[in-house]
Order: C-alpha cells, then structure tokens, then sequence
C-alpha cells in the first residue's frame, strides 16, 4: 500500500479490475473463499424458503378464539422470509453463483426445519425455535464474511435483524396466549 494512501495503488487496482472482467462484481479484492460463501448463502436461501412453507402452513392451520392476530404474524413474517430468500438469491447470483431452489434436499440444506405442529402454541414455539436457530447460524455467517465480504454480511446483518424481531414478535405472542 502507497505511503498516506488508504486505497491500494490505483494503477495496480485499475489495471486488476480490468482483468477477468467475466467475474462481474466478484474481484481479486474479494477476500473469503467464495464456494465456502456460495454454500453458505444457499444454505442460508433454504432455511428462509423452509420458513416461508412453515409460517405459510401454520397461517392456514391456526384456528381457535385466539388465532387472528397469531395468523395476521404468521402471514407477515412468511412475506418477510421471502424477501431474505430474494435478496439471498440475488446475492449468490452476484457473486457468480446459482441459487439452489431444487425441492429435493432443501430440507437437509435448511438451518431450520418444518414441524407442522398441532395447536396454535405449538405452531408459535416451533416458527420460535426455527427464528433462534437462524439467529445463531446467521450469526456464525456473519463472522465468517467478516472484512472479506462485506456485502454479504451487510446483507445478513440486515436479515439477522429481522429474525431477531420476529422471535421477539414470537415470544410475546407465546406470553399473552399464557395470559389467556
Ligand atoms: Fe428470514
Ligand atoms: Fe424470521
């Protein structure tokens, strides 16, 4: 790096951004190992699909005296799985990859998992369960993109923020059905 320059050489930097220009936004300055990133991401994409199926399954299970506002979260937090899945999609596309949306295994590359669950307690426990098992898996992302690939963590940081208002929205749910 130059002497008083914070950039790296902007020769050096003009003539690298000029080579391999196939790799679109992907440059040599990316700094995690991208098939790790690649993986992760639509490990990331699987988990937020089997949560749109989940909150998308319990929102036309839930009935009873109590299920209304239960159900209106429901439907919110799927629309909002959705747009991470989106977004999570868009970012492996970026970074040359493909997003994996095969049925076949999704389970098994999800974080979180599909309990249909029987009354409406337990469908908000699981979708609880599911939020805290995103939150310590995107956590662990967040870390690994760190400095290498700030984009990603961005992106993650801003999802991670989400689940963690949904588990809260969870737990206060859980909290007035125990009220009742
Ligand atoms: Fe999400
Ligand atoms: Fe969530």
């Amino acid at each position: 790096m130059a002497q008083g320059s914070f950039i790296s050489d902007i020769k050096e930097l003009r003539a690298r951004a000029r080579k391999h220009i196939e790799n679109g936004a992907v440059t040599e300055g990316y700094k995690v190992d991208r098939e790790l990133a690649l993986k992760l991401l639509n490990e990331a994409l699987a988990t937020e699909i089997v949560c749109v199926l989940r909150y998308k399954r319990h929102y036309y299970a839930a009935t009873g005296i109590h299920s209304e506002g239960v159900k209106a979260e429901f439907l919110e937090h799927a629309t909002e799985e959705q747009l991470h899945a989106d977004q999570i999609a868009e970012r492996i596309t970026q970074l040359g990859g493909e997003p994996n949306l095969n049925p076949e295994g999704m389970l098994t590359r999800s974080h979180s998992e599909y309990v249909e669950g029987e009354t409406l307690v337990e469908m908000i426990k699981e979708n609880l369960v599911a939020e805290r098992i995103a939150i310590e898996s995107y956590s662990e992302m967040i870390r690994f993109f760190g400095e290498g690939d700030p984009t990603s963590r961005r992106l993650m940081e801003e999802i991670l923020a989400k689940e963690e208002e949904h588990a809260n929205d969870l737990r206060d749910l859980l909290q007035r059905m125990d009220a009742h």
